[in-house]
């Protein structure tokens, strides 16, 4: 059976959650497969910002919907950041992005994939992590108007629950080493 460890830390605003992305640069190795899973504007291409940033990116990272891969060479480690929301899970093969985890055709970085739910074959070794906005329970009249828009987007709180799932046995050690010293308010769950 694999190993499996989770940690659940609660944000209740946008600089803890790049405490944390800070905190987890820090511990990252050469190889790691992270897989980023969230609706819109839970907080994906936000996290991998200050990710890249304590890598030692100086170029702030922009999202990579339109262009799919991203690749950041200047820091610590490559860094491989993808985004599949456009696609269709059966266009997913033909990125071949067992190549940026294979170590053979690019030099072995850290390959960070948004909406990474669309992969149909999973690596199985892996670090997921859920971002989530904990949201009131709506009103019945409020829940029927809910619509994803721009303006659903700018009135979101601050608040994000965030899930690290360490999938085997190197990355269950990795996040043993990933400790929260910025964030006072977390809530951390091991198990
Ligand atoms: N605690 C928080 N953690 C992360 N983002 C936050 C937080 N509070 C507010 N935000 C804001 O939420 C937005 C998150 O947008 P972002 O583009 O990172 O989402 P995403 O998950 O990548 O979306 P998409 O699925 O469209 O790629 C940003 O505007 C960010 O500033
Ligand atoms: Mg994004």
């Amino acid at each position: 059976m694999t190993e499996t460890v989770k940690i659940e830390l609660y944000a209740d605003n946008l600089r803890v959650t790049q405490a944390i992305a800070t905190q987890l640069a820090q511990v990252i190795t050469a190889g790691t497969i992270i897989l980023l899973e969230g609706n819109l504007g839970s907080g994906k291409t936000t996290f991998m910002q200050a990710f890249g940033r304590a890598l030692g990116i100086s170029t702030r990272l922009t999202s990579p919907t339109f262009t799919l891969i991203d690749e950041y060479t200047e820091g610590r480690l490559p860094l491989y950041h993808i985004d599949l929301y456009r696609l269709e899970p059966s266009q997913v093969p033909s990125l071949h992005l067992e190549e940026y985890w294979r170590g053979e055709d690019f030099p072995l970085g850290v390959v960070a994939i948004e909406w990474a739910s669309k992969l149909i074959n999973i690596p199985p070794q892996h670090l997921k992590i859920n971002l989530s906005v904990p949201m009131r329970s709506p009103s019945c009249e409020e829940s029927q108007n809910i619509d994803i828009d721009e303006e659903y987007l700018e009135d979101l709180p601050e608040d994000r629950l965030i899930q690290l799932i360490a999938q085997g046995s190197s990355y269950v050690e990795m996040l043993k080493k990933f400790q929260i010293s910025t964030a006072p308010c977390a809530a951390i769950e091991l198990r």
